[in-house]
């Protein structure tokens, strides 16, 4: 495997002056499940660029060892197939084909969920995704998937052009941002439109989310920093919306050459402004708020485990693992619907990550970690319908707190 490649200058500004957030030290990779054998660690370390505040990791692992074999699927989810509606109804409103069907892009297409959507909607659709293990998931619903990460390189390997492109989630995991959009350019049909989303950095900062901290993300974008990075690439923005999903996204609408942006841009930069996005005292801020919930998190734990509580997790994210290994904690088991994590173990940990159907035969009450929080709604439906009422949701972001929990002697939240 490549060593990984430290960051010298902003990938957003290419400005030098960057500075630390959040050092967690060597941490396993967040998709890494294992079966008990040795796993190599790489460091975590947060910082933000004092030039255009672009939130960035200090080392990128390379993409080969991430993205190759991926255990996330898209389609794993209710909320997000409604999110990938949505956005489909979006994309076909900003482009029009006379008599002719749009033809989609999906860059990391994942097991073509979005896709789908698109087919449905009468689009031609294709998509590129590096990871090898998702072709059956693409196949199955018979989409042409090319096998390749993005870039002008493999944008010029397809010698075709799209009326729409969509990146979701896939921006904020690249080392080179600048030559990815050059990629969107280099095969956008005039009139066309890419449309990108990633987690909000605000939100990260402000709702304490620094679990979506991990190797994988190497930028936390907000307003002002793709802002930065759009204006060193062939397009402008033509409108910015806020999203709920992942605690909080941002989709981009970018058009080729110059142009008018919509009120929404200048607004969110105020926002920005507000929250003290421009200033390094609110990523210190930050970080302590992160070393409290830690303190607070891990005698909450002790404080169960001192009572004879069983203590588990629903939901295998990514970032559950950032916090697991972070805040030092073991689970007796993690819950994921998803069958590519289950029966093995979560990285960094020995804690093993099971089927719902386990839930069915767990006598008494539960204290369960809401390990996947931008799906509490979704994930305590799915607890009351294998449970009923009688468990305890814990949460730790924003902060450390418990819902559905009666108060009980010896045990502080
Ligand atoms: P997610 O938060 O979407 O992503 P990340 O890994 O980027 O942090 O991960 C959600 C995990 O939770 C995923 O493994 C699927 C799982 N999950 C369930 O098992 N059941 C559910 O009902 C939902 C909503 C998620
Ligand atoms: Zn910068």
């Amino acid at each position: 495997m490549n060593p990984c490649a430290p960051v010298s200058a902003c990938r957003c500004c290419g400005g030098g002056r960057l500075e630390s957030v959040l050092d967690m030290g060597d941490m396993p990779l967040a998709n890494d499940f294992h079966n008990g054998e040795a796993r190599p660690r790489f460091p975590l370390h947060l910082l933000v660029c004092q030039d255009c505040w672009h939130g960035q990791l200090s080392v990128a692992v390379p993409g080969e060892a991430l993205f190759r074999h991926y255990a996330y699927l898209s389609g794993g989810s209710r909320t997000f197939r409604d999110h990938c509606r949505q956005l489909v109804a979006a994309a076909l409103g900003l482009v029009s084909v006379p008599g002719g069907r749009p033809a989609v892009l999906d860059i990391a297409c994942n097991d073509g969920t979005l896709l789908s959507l698109f087919r449905d909607a009468g689009c031609d659709v294709m998509g590129v995704e590096p990871a090898r293990n998702l072709k059956r998931y693409t196949d199955r619903l018979g989409m042409p998937v090319v096998n390749a990460f993005w870039g002008t390189d493999a944008a010029l390997a397809l010698g075709r052009k799209f009326d729409v492109i969509t990146a979701q989630n896939v921006l904020a995991h690249v080392p080179d941002p600048g030559d990815f959009l050059a990629g969107c350019a280099a095969c956008l049909n005039a009139g066309g439109v890419v449309l990108v989303e990633f987690p909000y950095s605000l939100e990260m900062v402000t709702r304490n989310e620094f679990d979506t901290v991990y190797h994988e993300h190497l930028s936390y974008f907000s307003v002002n920093s793709f802002a930065r990075l759009v204006g060193r690439s062939p397009f402008h923005i033509a409108d910015v919306t806020r999203l709920s999903v992942h605690g909080g996204s941002l989709r981009f609408t970018l058009r080729k050459g110059p142009g008018p942006h919509t009120p929404a841009v200048g607004d969110l930069l105020q926002d920005e402004q507000d929250a003290g996005m421009f200033r390094l005292s609110t990523y210190r801020e930050f970080r302590e708020r992160v070393g409290a919930s830690r303190t607070q998190f891990r005698a909450l734990v002790a404080g169960l485990r001192a009572v004879g509580e069983k203590m588990i997790g629903y939901g295998a994210s990514a970032k559950g693992v950032t916090m697991l290994n972070h805040f030092d904690v073991e689970l007796d088991y993690v819950v994921d619907d998803t069958e590519l994590k289950q029966g093995r173990l979560i990285p960094g940990r020995t804690i093993p990550v099971v089927g719902p159907e386990v839930l069915r035969r767990e006598p008494g009450r539960l204290n369960i970690v809401v390990l996947a929080w931008n799906w509490l709604a979704e994930i305590r439906e799915r607890v009351r319908s294998l449970r009923g009422d009688r468990d305890n949701l814990l949460l730790y972001v924003p902060g450390v707190y418990c819902c559905d929990l009666a108060p009980r002697e010896g045990v502080t939240a």
